[in-house]
């Protein structure tokens, strides 16, 4: 395995809906890190895409009129539209309604089943249709799935199950050794709580008088995939393990995969999806990052409740690049937070106007009214002070990035910008500005060596999470054109 080439992944999200803040949220920590990674000279894979098969999209279709094809292809194009107005760069986007991907799960299936790892059972049960997942008794609220607050329906067909059971063991191996690693702490706990449940066999397939909008078995006719499966097996079809296996192994087996996901669907990809992969002679991924959830009023956001908010719409006002901060600068990558959407036109005028803009017109201001216009500043030249708190944020932020803490390394990028914006003022470097007197032209150099040097590392270090911010400052820094960068909302 090589860490310096990264194979990273979001969940694919369901189309039966728009997407909102909180997928927005893992694809930008996803795009984030990918930027960062290739910053550092990593070889990087981004994967992203929708999950279009099962009977929540098939039922959603049907409700809004519409052919369930056509139905996909309509939300499929609104995600990956919003990506783009959010300036998120993917390397491939994949719908589990491609070809490529239909014929590698029954690759898979078939793979599965001669080695007599399927078989059939009658099975009867509930099913709750919003989470595509089987449900017990024990865990509904007054009848109804808590996450979504609908009933479940009564399953009772003869289905195709996996023997989970038989790997289960192996599973908690490769956890415990770390070859997976869950991140944070608190979803390893999580999983091994799950693991101590003990976890049965479950259903890979649902009969086609019940659910027809899926991937048809390739030895039984009569029945289509779980989406389930149907969907984790997207993280090893996109990358050719069916007709392209020097790029599987490029990035599957020589690579560091590396799972981005809610907590909502751990089970599925720290035990389910391990468990399969084993019993494909593949190796597990080698790290999920779990990251908290969106609430709205303390209630999960999401398409079923009807409480999300619109990331397209943010973008609208406030632009992509503030939007990218403003959810990122919420709370930790793994904990839980409520949006506050009051909150956000604040958030904008005092990081993005107030405190980086500032510091950054001021600087541009000040090398604009000095008589020299330096392009490059000479860093050996910095001061020792700066010297030291360049090193020292540096040291943080990439001790941050590298456990995908992003709010965390905002905070360091913006405790620099503050020691900038107070130095600016306790030196009074305006007044420095036209004397003539050799000692004073000196001083003003210094300070702007300092600063100008210090705006650079800014630039660097926001690049991830400001992209088009980062470039459009490093051309600011070349013009010494002061122009606001957030305008005050
Ligand atoms: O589960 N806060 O798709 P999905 C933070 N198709 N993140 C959130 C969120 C919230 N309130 N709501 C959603 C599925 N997310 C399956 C996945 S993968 C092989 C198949 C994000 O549309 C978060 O990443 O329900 C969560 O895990 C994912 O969207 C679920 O998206
Ligand atoms: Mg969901």
């Amino acid at each position: 395995m090589i860490k310096s080439r990264i194979f990273i992944t979001t969940p694919i999200y369901y189309v039966n809906d728009k997407p909102h803040l909180g997928h927005t949220f893992t694809t930008l920590i996803a795009d984030v890190l990918s930027r960062y990674f290739r910053q550092e000279k990593k070889e990087v894979f981004f994967l992203t895409g929708t999950d279009e098969h099962g009977l929540k999209i098939f039922q959603s279709a049907k409700i809004n009129n519409k052919d369930p094809k056509k139905f996909c292809d309509e939300n499929s194009s609104l995600f990956k539209e919003t990506w783009k107005n959010l300036g998120i760069e993917y390397d491939k986007f994949i719908r589990t309604t491609d070809k490529d991907h239909i014929e590698t799960v029954q690759y898979v299936l078939d793979i599965l089943k001669e080695k007599g790892d399927l078989y059939e059972k009658d099975y009867k049960g509930l099913y709750c249709i919003d989470c595509e997942n089987f449900v017990l008794e024990k865990d509904l609220i007054n009848g109804l799935c808590p996450f979504h607050l609908k009933p479940p329906i009564n399953i009772s067909e003869r289905n195709y199950f996996f023997k989970l059971e038989k790997y289960f063991g192996l599973v908690q191996k490769e956890i415990e050794k770390e070859k997976l690693k869950i991140t944070p702490n608190s979803a390893l706990k999580e999983t091994k709580g799950l693991l101590k449940q003990k976890l049965t066999d479950f259903s890979v397939s649902r009969i086609k008088e019940k659910v027809q909008w899926g991937v048809e078995l390739p030895f039984d006719k009569n029945q289509v995939t779980y989406v389930w499966v149907d969907a984790l097996i997207n993280y090893i079809s996109a990358i050719g393990f069916y007709k392209n296996k020097n790029n599987f192994k490029k990035w599957w087996e020589e690579g560091y995969v590396l799972h981005i996901l809610g907590k909502d669907i751990l089970k599925f990809h720290a035990i389910y999806w391990p468990a399969m992969l084993i019993a494909l002679n593949i190796k597990v991924p080698n790290e999920e990052l779990i990251h908290g959830f969106f609430t709205v009023n303390g209630l999960k956001m999401s398409k079923t409740l009807k409480n999300t908010i619109d990331p397209n719409e943010l973008v609208r006002i406030y632009g992509s690049e503030a939007t990218r901060y403003l959810l990122l600068s919420q709370f930790p990558v793994s904990s839980d937070g409520d949006i506050k959407e009051a909150q956000f036109k604040e958030k904008y005028n005092t990081d993005l106007a107030n405190r980086l803009g500032n510091l950054i017109s001021r600087v541009l201001s000040l090398e604009n009214k000095a008589e020299f216009k330096q392009t490059k500043f000479n860093s050996s030249k910095i001061k020792p002070n700066f010297k030291k708190i360049l090193q020292e944020t540096r040291n943080n932020y990439i001790h941050f990035m590298e456990d995908y803490k992003l709010f965390e390394a905002l905070q360091e990028i913006f405790k620099l910008v503050d020691y900038c914006n107070v130095y600016i003022s306790q030196n009074k470097i305006w007044e420095l500005v036209g004397k003539k007197d050799k000692n004073s032209k000196l001083l003003l150099e210094q300070h702007l060596t300092d600063l100008s040097i210090t705006l650079e590392e800014i630039r660097n270090l926001i690049s991830p999470f400001l992209p088009k911010t980062s470039e459009k400052l490093g051309n600011l820094l070349k013009t010494k054109n002061p122009e606001p960068l957030f305008k005050r909302l």
